[in-house]
């Protein structure tokens, strides 16, 4: 089989993990989970994200993250920007990686980001250009690239056409989120196909959300057809805001524990791993979702 030898993991525990937990998560609680992320070996931690604080309250202490946390030289440490305004903020907070957030869905545009799918990529344009002249680089993600809270079925040529939209402006990688997390091998493996005819499969990336139990099915699939990039999330933590019902990213600790399995690369070390996860879990008052990070701590505390 034609797996990568090596696969990067983008941490977006502390950004997509958090943005959706009810009860305030201290300043302190984030500072030290990005911290201690880092130091299991991963290398690329979404912090924070610089969105109006009236729509995510709880990424509302995105300067003091970004300006609290130690950072790793081997590490960076992307944010989401969601126009000019955000990207200004994240930069005056110290920003060196910033990602941007479109959709396949027209409803899912309206209700995240407040216009429609045309618009989004309009505003997109000068927080790249922004970018560009600071050589910022900028990471693009696509919504709801199988389906959609309001909308249902998203046929995978719409996914491809905003993927190439935003790699054609500049992103320099292109992650597909399955949002609410009901993609399954054949569908998944139907939109990457569609978006790998727009985009380079090494410039695109998995982000898969674990509504229905698919998501490590769903990185199966994706490793088998060359994709070697995927976000996830410490223990599991996550949902988002505008699609009710969804559960957080696949966990961390079960991406890990499957690509090992594997014999794939990826420079983190898992029993530190398990350690965060549970710690994080109980710090918010949250079961650990991470089942392969509850086997491990049973295991270690037997
Ligand atoms: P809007 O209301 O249309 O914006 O929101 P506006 O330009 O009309 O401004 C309205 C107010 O917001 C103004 O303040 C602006 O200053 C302020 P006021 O004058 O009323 O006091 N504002 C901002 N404040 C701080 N930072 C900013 C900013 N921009 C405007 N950047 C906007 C448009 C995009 C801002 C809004 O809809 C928003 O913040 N949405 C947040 C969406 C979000 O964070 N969603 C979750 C992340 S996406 C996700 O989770 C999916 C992903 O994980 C992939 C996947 O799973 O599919 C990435
Ligand atoms: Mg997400």
């Amino acid at each position: 089989m034609n797996l990568p030898v090596k696969v990067k993991i983008v941490e977006v525990g502390p950004r997509d993990g958090l943005q959706n937990e009810k009860q305030v998560v201290t300043t302190a609680i984030k500072i030290e989970l990005i911290e201690r992320l880092a130091d299991a070996g991963l290398r690329a931690i979404e912090a924070t994200s610089f969105v109006s604080p009236k729509w995510v309250p709880q990424m509302g202490d995105n300067t003091a993250v970004m300006q609290g946390i130690k950072r790793h030289p081997a590490a960076v440490y992307p944010v989401l920007t969601p126009n000019l305004q955000g990207f200004d903020a994240a930069v005056q907070a110290g920003a060196t990686e910033v990602a941007i957030f479109g959709a396949a869905s027209e409803s899912f545009s309206r209700k995240n980001i407040n216009c429609s799918i045309a618009e989004s990529l309009k505003r997109f344009e000068p927080v790249v250009s922004a970018a560009s002249a600071l050589e910022i680089p900028v990471r693009g993600y696509v919504s709801c690239v199988v389906g959609c809270p309001y909308e249902g079925a998203i046929a995978p040529e719409q996914a491809a056409a905003v993927a190439k939209t935003l790699f054609d402006m500049g992103c320099y990688e292109v992650s597909l989120g399955d949002t609410i997390g009901v993609g399954n091998p054949a569908t998944i493996q139907r939109m990457i196909e569609a978006c790998a005819r727009a985009v380079p499969i090494t410039k695109l990336a998995g982000h898969y959300h674990d509504t229905y139990g698919m998501a490590i099915a769903n990185i199966y699939a994706s490793l088998q057809m060359g994709m070697a990039v995927f976000d996830s999330s410490i223990a599991g933590l996550g949902g988002c805001p505008y699609a009710k019902g969804a559960s957080g990213n696949v966990a961390t600790e079960d991406v890990v524990y499957l690509l090992q399995g594997l014999g794939i690369e990826t420079g983190i070390d898992l029993a530190k791993l398990a350690v965060i996860g549970d710690w994080v879990s109980s710090a918010i008052n949250r079961p650990n979702g991470a089942k392969a990070g509850r086997a491990l701590c049973a295991k270690a505390n037997p």
